[in-house]
């Protein structure tokens, strides 16, 4: 379930002025805003009230995007920044190591159903790469070795608020 307030939802609806030609925007922007990580049917509901569109229309969007979830992917889902600044420095680095690490590819969960990763855009830690977010909270200066540790003490449970 989406951890955005409603007043934080529709403000980036109205960001799109509510525009059904920016639907897809509009849900990526509130799936990669939400620490779930995925659109729940409540914000379907609101995404589908506030563009007057049929809830039905905006499942099929979701549906047809494979960048859009209408599901929660995995217990951890790691967001990799894919903005210019980590792009051309370190992130490729960690999309590496997380295929290596993990033996599955971007948006695809492990079969233990812990794992799942995916690029996002910045999310203001550029100072800080290589970067990733699991939730709202960002570990930084990632190394290929730090990296396995944190995939490690996730697995152990080290992280209860994850
Ligand atoms: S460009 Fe990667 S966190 Fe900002």
């Amino acid at each position: 379930m989406t951890n955005l307030t409603l007043d934080q939802q529709l403000d980036i609806i109205e960001k799109y002025d509510a525009n059904p030609e920016q639907i897809l925007n509009i849900l990526v922007d509130l799936q990669f805003a939400s620490a779930a990580g995925y659109l729940d049917d409540g914000t379907i509901k609101l995404v589908a009230d506030c563009l007057h569109l049929t809830q039905t229309r905006v499942f099929e969007i979701v549906s047809f995007y494979s960048i859009l979830k209408d599901r929660p992917q995995a217990k951890y889902v790691i967001k990799v920044c894919n903005s210019s600044p980590c792009r051309f420095s370190h992130g490729p680095l960690v999309f590496a190591e997380l295929e290596k690490q993990l033996g599955v590819k971007e948006y695809q969960t492990t079969a233990d159903g812990l794992f799942m990763y995916h690029g996002i855009p910045c999310f203001g830690a550029c100072d800080r790469d290589p970067v990733i977010k699991i939730k709202d909270t960002v570990f930084d200066q990632l190394t290929a070795e730090t990296i396995g540790e944190l995939l490690t003490a996730l697995r152990n449970g080290d992280y209860p608020e994850l």
